[in-house]
């Protein structure tokens, strides 16, 4: 992403603010895996949102109208020890040259200073209670301030959450974060193909986890944007299933949900098929029936139209279709009205997505659910689970999970999928599998 757009980004953030405000917006924390091995850095998206400086041990200050500069950027300093044993650091030149900081200053310099800027300041605008260390470090420097009200210097007496103006901003994705969520969709789509034609009865679900994962990162995605969900026959009725370590045996279904990171953007794609490469005639019917739900659903994205109504037209589908196929039993009014579907289908069809996988940005406002907006992206992700052990469930139905899950963005005359070269038909699938893959 260019210099431009975290600039102008930082600017409607600081208009916003308004004058006589400061905001304090650190990174994520570096955590332990064990001894000394860290878990992969990962920076906090709204830092990263407003900064696109990606090492840790930093903390972004925005000051509007502070004469030598609004964007001071606390982080590391260069280090040839440490960048010979751990990697190149950026410095506080390569903070002002590459990333655009009006000033760097290093981290630990970070208690020294930040009092002197917290001066005359009314509003700070800072997230309390995503790290309770960091908290003291920010009610310090206040105090600090406040201390020192006699020498004629005002200290901020208002605290913001800085999380609703800038969560409003993530939910509107410009065009070169479409960019990056289209190629993150891309490279999942390309994921699940390969997925598709590597499985066969009798190997591991984590070895189609590993064929995903080498997809990911042989297309360019640097993570994958949660941990992939792999499960085949009962598994597939585990929602959030990640042990990924069961045999995939014949005339089961596989349901896989997996989405890469690319660039700090997340993708999030769900597909379900037969293991042996061949649909049932129980499993297909429940697959049409969710992929009719996920059709309708989409059908309801569309400028104008609110937040919950691709939820209301997966439910109507659903519950419809159980009472055909006789999974359900009474009238569809009631079904819908005691919500009977949520024995089979327990979660919501979508959420935003954006930088999180569940993406920022309010479903209501005012009390109302949220009219759609173009370069708003959310995904859609009916299901329907039928384990087992349910009870008075027949047998032929048992142990078939099926989600199907596409990103869509909303676009001025209705919606794009950005998932869609992820095969989706039970002929596309039967297709795709059929079709041996030259490894
Ligand atoms: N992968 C998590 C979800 O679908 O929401
Ligand atoms: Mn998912
Ligand atoms: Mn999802």
């Amino acid at each position: 992403m260019d210099l431009k757009e975290y600039k102008r980004r930082r600017k409607k953030l600081m208009d916003m603010m308004g004058d006589e405000s400061i905001a304090i917006i650190p990174t994520a924390s570096v955590y332990i895996r064990n001894r000394d091995v860290e878990y992969p850095f990962r920076p906090d998206s709204d830092f990263c949102y407003l900064t696109g400086y990606p090492e840790p041990e930093a903390v972004a200050v925005l000051i509007p109208d502070r004469h030598h500069g609004e964007y001071v950027l606390f982080c590391r300093e260069n280090d040839p020890v440490m960048e010979t044993w751990n990697g190149r650091r950026a410095g506080l030149d390569g903070a002002i040259e590459c990333y655009g900081a009006d000033d760097a200053f290093p981290i630990g310099d970070m208690d020294e200073i930040l009092p002197g800027l917290l001066e005359d300041r009314q509003r700070i605008f800072y997230t309390m209670g995503n790290n309770s260390m960091f908290d003291q470090r920010v009610l310090g420097w206040v105090n600090q301030v406040r201390k020192r009200a006699r020498t004629g210097v005002n200290a901020p007496d208002e605290f913001i959450s800085p999380n609703h103006l800038l969560h409003e901003m993530r939910l509107y994705k410009s065009r070169a974060e479409i960019a990056a969520m289209r190629k993150a969709a891309k490279i999942s789509a390309a994921a699940h193909r390969r997925a598709m034609q590597m499985c066969r009865p009798g190997m591991m679900e984590y070895q189609i986890e590993a064929e995903l994962k080498y997809t990911f990162m042989k297309l360019g995605a640097q993570e994958t944007a949660y941990p992939p969900i792999v499960g085949g026959g009962a598994n597939s009725c585990i929602l959030h299933y990640t042990e990924n370590n069961q045999v995939l045996n014949d005339g089961d279904v596989l349901l896989i949900d997996a989405g890469s990171e690319y660039n700090g953007y997340a993708s999030d794609i769900s597909r379900t098929f037969p293991v042996n490469g061949k649909f049932s005639s129980a499993q297909r019917e429940v697959y049409e029936l969710v992929l009719k739900a996920q059709s309708a659903a989409i059908g309801k994205i569309k400028p104008g139209n609110h937040w919950n109504e691709p939820h209301e037209a997966a439910i109507e589908v659903l519950t419809a279709g159980m009472v055909e196929l006789g999974i359900l039993k009474g009238r569809l009014r009631q079904l819908i009205k005691d919500q009977a579907y949520t024995k089979y289908y327990m979660h919501r069809t979508g959420h935003w997505l954006g930088m999180d996988v569940h993406d920022v940005g309010d479903y209501k406002v005012e009390g109302e659910w949220r009219t759609f907006e173009p370069g708003m992206v959310m995904t859609v992700e009916p299901g329907i689970y039928l384990p087992a052990s349910s009870k008075g469930l027949a047998k032929k139905w048992r142990n078939i999970g099926i989600r199907i899950e596409d990103d869509v963005l909303v676009t001025r005359t209705g919606n794009d999928i950005l998932s869609k070269d992820a095969p989706k038909s039970v002929e596309e699938i039967e297709a795709m599998m059929a079709h041996e893959l030259a490894v």
